[in-house]
Parts: C-alpha cells; structure tokens; sequence
C-alpha cells in the first residue's frame, strides 16, 4: 500500500481538504467558544470521521488502478467525492486569481528595518539548521505608493501608517514593543491606524498603559479593535487607548475635509463579537473612503460601502510560509485568499498586512511588519 502512488495522491487530497475546511470552518467563534476550543473540537471529529471512512476503505482497496473496479458503490462514490472536492478547489482558487482580482496599481517605494535589540531572540532558533528562520524580532518598515481609482485630487499624497495585531503581553517582552514603536512615531504620516488585536487579556490593557502615547498625526490617531481585544475587554481598552490619545472607531466615521473634499476615515466594529449597528458607516457620503476593519472577511462590506480602500490585519500574513506553496492555516473564512498584500474587487482596494505580533512565536517567509501608504489617485 505505501508503494502505490495512489495511496500518497489519496492521503494528499484528504490533507487538502482538511486545510480547506480548517481554514473556513475554524475561524468563526461558535457555540460561544473561543477559535481554540472550536478548531481542536471540529479538527479532532473531521480526523476521526475520516480515519474511519479510510480504514474501511483501505480493507477493499488496494490503491492501485486496476483495483478500482473491484471497489464496491459506496467506495467509488467517497473517492469520487473526494476528486471532485479537490478540482472544485482548484478551479474556484484559479478562477478568483485569474478572472475575478484586478490588478492593483502600487509601487513598493522602500524597505527598510526597524533597530531591535539584540538581547531579544527568537524561540525555535535552532530550525535555522534546516533553513527555517524565525523572524520574529525582524520588523521591517514597508512603504507603498498606491494609486487609487477615483480618490481626489485634493487628498492626494495622503499618507498613512498602519500597525496591526501587536499582541501585546503573548510572547513579546514588554520593553521590544517600546523599542520600535519609538521608531514608528517618527515616520510622521497624516494618520496613524492601528487594525486591532492589540491586547491578548484584560490586564493587559493596564500593563501597556502609555505604551501607545505620543503617536502624533494631524488627522488623527485611530483604532478598530480585533477579535483578541474583544475577548480581553474592549472597554477596558478602549479607555486605555483614548488616555493615550488614540480615538477608537466603534462602527464611527471621522471626517477630515480639505478644499471642498471630504475624506472619511471608517471603523469598522469587530466582525465577530463587536457592534452590529452600522448606520453611520452606511450613511457616510464622502468623496474619500477609507475603511479600517481588523478581518479581511470585512472585505464584503468595505465593497458595499464604495470604500476606495480598506486596511485590514489579522491573518499575519499566514505567519508560517512555505516556499511556492503560501501559508497552510490562514484565520479567514475565505481560506488563503486575503492572508497578505493588495487585492481589488469591485470598486475598493483591500490591503492586509503581517502586523508585528505572532501567534504562535514562529514567522517564517513572513517579517512582521509596519506599513506607510501614499495614497494617489489612479
Ligand atoms: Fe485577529
């Protein structure tokens, strides 16, 4: 059985399914448990099921060709299903990129890395010998210029920095978080956004007070929160964050106006657990549009507001990559879709960044990041 090619495709075409299903069917709170508890609790039974239907299997199947016509019904049909679930995947994910994404018009401008300390190491250090490299404390800086299709004149040159998915108080100690975000301070955009996931548990709202005072930014300083803010506590970290000067936007719009044109800064409420109320958000009118929301599976919504652009974080890029091959486990009910970069369906540009923190301590093929966006128009 082990020699048979089929046997490998066979065992192939079940893990690809099962990082399918992981991926859309994880990452929702159900039942009212965390993501944890749900992932390990539909992991184990999809793993069960399916080690039952294949220890069957296996006992009529020899896995080679010629074998297959000895199969009994019920056995063609389950790896039939199988093949088809498969191709389905392809054609779909193919279709998506080739047909349905337009091609984003940005430049990468600049690169450059943020100075850590070098007392901060990274754990899992010794896959370095087998090429994995963890980088964890190798934040870069990551400028785009970006031209946007029907963003105004008059808010051209618009800069932005966001920070996203900190994590603060998980696996970084305390004092790496000052030491870069003192570097940020100083890219000085006109705004700063940071896209949620700031904090892991409700102390640490208190821990990082002050943390995140003196970002300075003539339009403003400005927050949406993620779904591991909103398990910690998210007015407990609201008030943090406001103390420090940083306004979050709870389904709010913020409206800057500049020789007749409006821009509208929108932020979105956590997509899981957060404010479902999004009048101010449906009823925003301005000639600008731009969408905070922490899940890129907000994406749907910052089509149908006709935001010209929506920042998003979350995914952490896919966190561990594989070379050709991308991120296996992706948060995202879209699967790997939206893990990391540009995107642009309909009338709004997405952009999903790696963020700075991790969850677990591993990142590979996947610098954290902090990104400066000039916003042009197209
Ligand atoms: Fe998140």
């Amino acid at each position: 059985m082990f020699l048979q090619p089929l046997f490998w495709i066979y065992l192939l075409f079940l893990f690809l399914i099962f990082i399918f299903l992981t991926n859309r069917i994880s990452f929702h709170p159900r039942l009212g448990w965390a993501e944890v508890y749900w992932t390990f609790f539909w992991c184990s039974s999809f793993l069960l099921v399916q080690a039952g239907l294949s220890f069957l299997f296996f006992r009529n199947w020899d896995f080679s060709w010629s074998g297959l016509s000895a199969l009994s019904a019920a056995s063609l049909v389950y790896l039939g299903l199988i093949f088809l679930w498969v191709v389905w995947m392809v054609l779909d994910h193919g279709f998506w990129k080739w047909f349905r994404l337009k091609p984003v018009q940005f430049t990468k401008t600049k690169v450059f890395q943020l100075k850590t300390n070098p007392k901060f190491l990274p754990p899992f250090g010794t896959l370095k010998k087998i090429g994995i490299e963890n980088q964890l404390y190798q934040p870069q800086v990551t400028e785009y210029e970006l031209k946007l299709e029907g963003w105004p004149q008059e808010w051209s040159g618009l800069t932005i920095v966001q920070v996203s998915d900190m994590h603060y108080g998980k696996y970084f100690p305390v004092d790496y978080y000052g030491t870069i975000l003192e570097q940020v301070k100083k890219l000085k955009p006109d705004l700063f956004a940071f896209t949620g996931d700031l904090i892991n548990t409700k102390s640490d709202a208190v821990a990082m007070k002050g943390l995140l005072k003196g970002f300075k930014a003539p339009l403003g300083v400005y927050a949406v929160l993620g779904n591991h803010d909103h398990r910690a506590g998210p007015q407990a970290l609201t008030e943090a964050l406001s103390r420090d000067g940083i306004q979050v936007l709870d389904n709010e719009v913020i409206y800057h106006k500049k020789k007749g044109k409006n821009l509208a800064i929108m932020g979105a409420a956590e997509l899981w657990y957060g404010n479902k109320d999004t009048s101010a958000l449906l009823n925003c009118e301005a000639d600008a549009k731009l969408f905070l929301a922490h899940h890129p599976d907000h994406y749907f919504f910052g089509k149908k507001l006709g935001a010209h652009l929506q920042l998003s974080g979350h995914t952490h890029g896919g966190q561990i990559r594989f070379p050709l091959i991308g991120p296996l486990i992706v948060p995202s009910a879209a699967g790997r879709k939206y893990a990391q970069g540009f995107y642009w369906e309909k009338n709004t540009v997405l952009f999903v960044t790696n963020g700075i923190g991790c969850y677990p301590p591993l990142r590979t093929l996947c610098p954290p990041e902090i990104v400066k966006l000039v916003l042009k128009p197209a």
